[in-house]
């Protein structure tokens, strides 16, 4: 069977024969094909880039249809089961997992990088009252090219990864940074004693200068959450990432579009907005009524539906797991009880299952954070520390890729021909 592609121009009755490869052809190839020679030639509508594969990745596999996603090759369940955040971030830079000396090494390069430059902290004395915590994660990781200016030197091996290495050691420390300004608390320092997710929850909820030892089923609960999120191929932040990488900004810029993507409600703010829906649901009973009202289109079903997962979200799984031990330890979220009935209902319900909307990975997760005590706007904070690995990853795999060119889609005008300038005095 020839790995080709036929397509004949009914406009011209022209035959033209593509290759195919990895299921794709070149959209570019499609520029070929043209009525004339005045003709632009033919191009794909894709606006959301639906069915466009925008890169090639060695990074992350997901299978939407059967609930499969694996880092590196390595099944996510596995990777959650037994293994921890930074292991797994070396697994998702590196492709491979590390032997104990390179895990006890890439520990210590990361735990060196864990504090920003002392200006930083001025910043954010400048920021409102109750400033939104994800508007203030992308000020710092914006503002930290600044201090950085060497980072523009991209394609310098040896300083890319530095400062790659910063952005991983820096982010819990700015996340906690925003968290305590925002409630008028002085900063923790971090911690060389703890590892990488106990020492951001002391940085959050330690008081200074006091010791602080995070509870071991939070922690680890924590630590699975992150391997969870460290990446996900090619959502909305990932691809501002590549895409605003593609001009060659420096890492710290760049890293500022894919935070200010993920901050979106439909993306990773829904897990604060499934905790807001709850709330306003207020009690099981009216789970019914709330389900009528996304039926009849007046609002979403929050946490419910993925672009890419068409059954159940393999991390959704986990984190149900997750969320169990945490209750355990802190009591059971009130709010547990709607979720609970909302999928229930959702799952059997003709609307959701033709549609095939599921539980995504945000439906849980909030109700964890809320009961280990975090407020919500801090919710897509802590699904931005770790993705950070997996940004990274896609970052430098894209600057390395020699097919890689600015990214530059074409568009469809479908605005007004030419017309002449009207002086403001002839205007009607
Ligand atoms: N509740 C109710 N209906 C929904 C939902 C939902 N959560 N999601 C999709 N639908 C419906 C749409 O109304 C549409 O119905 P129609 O065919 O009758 O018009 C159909 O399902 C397809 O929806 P699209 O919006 O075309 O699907 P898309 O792939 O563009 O959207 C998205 C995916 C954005 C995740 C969507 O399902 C959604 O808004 N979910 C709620 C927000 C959310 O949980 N986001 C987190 C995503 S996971 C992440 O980023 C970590």
């Amino acid at each position: 069977m020839p790995d080709t592609l036929t397509i004949i121009d009914n406009r011209t009755g022209k035959r033209y024969e593509l290759p195919i490869e990895h299921g794709t052809i070149r959209a570019s190839e499609l520029r070929a094909i043209k009525t004339d020679s005045d003709d632009f030639g033919l191009m794909t509508y894709d606006p959301a880039l639906m069915n466009t594969a925008a890169c090639k990745s060695r990074i992350t596999y997901i299978d939407g249809d059967k609930g499969i996603l694996r880092y590196r090759g390595y099944p996510i369940e596995q990777l959650a089961e037994a293994s921890s955040f930074i292991e797994t971030a070396y697994l998702i830079l590196h492709g491979e997992l590390p032997s104990a000396s390179q895990l006890a090494g890439f520990t210590q390069t990361i735990e060196a990088q864990r504090m920003p430059p002392p200006g930083l902290e001025q910043l954010f004395r400048g920021f409102p009252n109750e400033p939104y915590a994800m508007g203030v994660l992308a000020a710092s990781f914006a503002s930290l090219s600044t201090f950085y200016p060497e980072s523009r030197r991209i394609f310098e091996d040896w300083n890319r990864t530095l400062q790659m290495h910063r952005v991983l050691g820096h982010a819990p420390t700015l996340a906690a940074y925003a968290y305590r300004h925002r409630r008028h608390q002085p900063t923790v320092p971090p911690s060389p004693s703890l590892g990488y997710v106990p020492n951001f929850l002391a940085m959050l909820f330690a008081e200074p200068g006091k010791p602080y030892t995070p509870h071991p089923v939070l922690s680890r609960a924590l630590d699975i959450l992150f391997v969870l999120h460290a990446d996900h191929e090619q959502n909305c932040s990932t691809f501002a990432m590549r895409a605003v990488g593609s001009s060659h900004a420096d890492l710290f810029t760049v890293m500022a579009g894919a935070v200010s993507a993920l901050s979106g409600p439909l993306h990773g703010g829904a897990n604060e907005a499934v905790l807001r829906m709850l709330a306003e649901i207020g009690h099981v009973n009216h789970v019914p009524e709330f389900i009528k009202r996304v039926k009849a289109g007046e609002g979403r079903l929050m946490g419910f539906g993925h672009r890419v997962y068409k059954s159940y979200d393999p991390r959704a799984k986990i984190i149900k797991r997750t969320a169990d031990e945490v209750f355990e330890v802190t009591g059971k979220n009130p709010l547990l009880e709607i979720a609970m009935e909302l999928e229930r209902i959702a799952l059997q319900d003709d609307y959701f299952v033709k549609r095939r909307l599921y539980p995504n990975v945000d439906f849980y997760s909030g109700l964890i954070y809320q009961a280990m005590g975090f407020p919500t706007d801090m919710f897509p904070v802590l699904f931005a520390i770790p993705r950070v690995a997996g940004w990274l990853a896609q970052w430098e795999e894209s600057l390395l890729d020699p097919d890689t060119k600015i990214t530059r889609p074409r568009q469809v005008y479908i605005g007004s021909d030419q017309r002449d300038y009207v002086p403001m005095a002839k205007r009607s």
